[in-house]
């Protein structure tokens, strides 16, 4: 039977290798971000993903969205919330418009569709939360973003509770820095190496939705990683160097 994934923010650093991994794993597989598809014409695996637009700032945009989707596909197995930008600053540069958004974009935008998404998900069904670092160890230029990601990894554990009486699973991945346009927007002077590989990133979500993870419900993994020019030592964050940390596959899991 063909399973179906939705991955909002398909076309980002993170989404999009996650949706290749998607579609090679049999998903169908549809993107969903302000621009679907257009933000990587021209790839060759494109043409086997389908690309819709929504807006996570905007519900009625969200509405359309969830209508046209519950009409076209009428189940979903896999739901992943990779889609937002980043609003970075600590108190005297953030306005309360800036927090507004982040919560819009990381909470109140993601919790609409999943809502209104919940009567197409199965038994079995997946959804996946990108949580981040500083969400979870709060920095002072994350006044606004850090605290929409510590109020998405609240939302995603009470869905992991709420839901897991249908069968559907809630799980959540922590990132470090990842090397994407987010990043690189931010930190303009940061080494690529300096980050995750978004494909690694990818590859973890890719592994929970495995069955041998059928029994993760409502964790969050905390993905540390190693500078790959300085082995011997992981980042976090941009705000300094910690203790290295086994990178990807030996990740930690919390509960
Ligand atoms: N990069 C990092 O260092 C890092 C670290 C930890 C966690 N994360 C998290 O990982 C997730 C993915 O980040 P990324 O680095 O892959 O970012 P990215 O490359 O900038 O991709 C994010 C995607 O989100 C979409 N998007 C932005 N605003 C949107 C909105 N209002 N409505 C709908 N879609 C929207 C964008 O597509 P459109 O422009 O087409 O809308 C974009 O393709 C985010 O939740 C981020 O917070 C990132």
């Amino acid at each position: 039977m063909t399973r179906t994934a939705l991955v909002l923010g398909g076309m980002g650093g993170i989404g999009a290798p996650l949706s290749r991994g998607l579609l090679e794993r049999g998903y169908t597989t549809i993107v969903a971000s302000r621009s679907g598809l257009e933000a990587n014409e021209g790839q060759p695996s494109n043409a086997a993903l389908s690309g819709r637009s929504v807006d996570l700032l905007d519900s009625e945009s969200i509405e359309q969205f969830c209508s046209e989707f519950i009409n076209q596909w009428q189940s979903l197995d896999v739901l992943v919330i990779t889609a937002g930008t980043a609003a970075l600053g600590d108190v005297a540069e953030i306005e309360p418009e800036d927090l507004s958004r982040m919560l819009s974009e990381h909470v109140i935008g993601p919790f609409h569709i999943v809502k209104r998404l919940i009567p197409l998900l199965e038994p079995g069904g997946h959804i996946v939360f990108l949580l981040s670092r500083m969400g979870r160890s709060p920095r002072r230029h994350g006044t606004a973003y850090g605290t929409a990601k510590a109020a998405t990894e609240y939302l995603a554990a009470s869905l992991a509770l709420a839901l897991r009486e249908k069968g559907i699973r809630v799980n959540s991945v922590s990132p470090g820095a990842v090397s994407t346009p987010m990043f690189f927007e931010n930190f303009p002077n940061r080494a690529p190496a300096s980050a995750l590989d978004p494909k690694d990133v990818a590859g973890v979500i890719l592994r929970i939705l495995e069955p041998e993870f059928d029994s993760l419900n409502g964790a969050v993994l905390d993905l540390e990683h190693t500078d790959r020019e300085n082995p011997g030592l992981g980042k976090t964050g941009s705000t300094g160097t910690v203790d290295f940390r086994p990178a990807i596959g030996e990740h930690e899991i919390e509960r």
